[in-house]
C-alpha cells in the first residue's frame, strides 16, 4: 500500500549540511519527495508538534534544540513509507545507531538520543497528524499558521 510519512531534517542536520546527502539517500531508497519546506520552528510550533512528550524531562531541551535553527520538512511517499523511513533513519539514540545500524542516517549525522538529526512518523496515526500539522491537504501548500 502506498503511504505517506513525515520526515524532518533537524537543525543540526541542516546546519551540518547533511540535507543534500539525506535527500539523495531518500530518493535512492525509492521514496518520492511529495512536498518539502524549509523553515525555523518557533517555540509554540515545536511544543505543539511534540505535545505527546510535554511531560517528559527532556521536553524543554527538545524544544530548545528544535527551535535552534532551520529544519527541512518533507512528505515522503512510497509503499510502506512509514516503517521503511523509520528503518532508514535507525534507532532514536544515534550512538546505538552507530553501533548497530552503521548505514542508517542517524549513524551518519546524529550525535545522541536528543540530537538525532532526523525525525520520522512512528505510526499511520502520527503520520496523518504530522503531515496535516505542516501541510494543507487540499492545496498541498504549507498551512498558513506555520509560515
Ligand atoms: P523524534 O523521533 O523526533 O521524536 C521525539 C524526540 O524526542 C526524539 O526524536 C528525540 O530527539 C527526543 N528524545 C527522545 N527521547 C529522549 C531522551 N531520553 N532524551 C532526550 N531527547 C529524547
Amino acid at each position: 500500500v502506498k503511504e505517506k510519512t513525515l520526515a524532518m531534517i533537524k537543525p543540526d542536520g541542516v546546519e551540518g549540511e547533511y540535507a543534500d546527502v539525506i535527500k539523495k539517500t531518500i530518493l535512492d531508497s525509492g521514496f518520492e519527495i511529495a512536498h518539502e519546506i524549509e523553515l525555523q520552528l518557533n517555540e509554540d510550533t515545536a511544543k505543539n508538534f511534540y505535545a505527546e512528550h510535554s511531560s517528559k524531562s527532556f521536553f524543554p531541551s527538545l524544544v530548545q534544540y528544535m527551535t535552534s535553527g532551520k529544519v527541512v520538512i518533507m512528505v515522503l511517499e512510497k509503499e510502506n513509507a512509514i516503517s521503511d523511513w523509520r528503518a532508514l533513519i535507525g534507532p532514536t539514540d544515534a550512538n546505538t545507531a552507530k553501533e548497530t545500524h552503521p548505514t542508517s542516517i542517524r549513524a551518519l549525522c546524529g550525535v545522541d538520543t536528543g540530537r538525532n538529526c532526523v525525525h520520522g512518523s512512528d505510526s499511520p496515526q502520527s503520520a496523518a497528524r504530522e503531515i496535516s500539522f505542516f501541510f494543507d491537504k487540499s492545496t498541498s501548500d504549507v498551512s498558513q499558521r506555520h509560515d
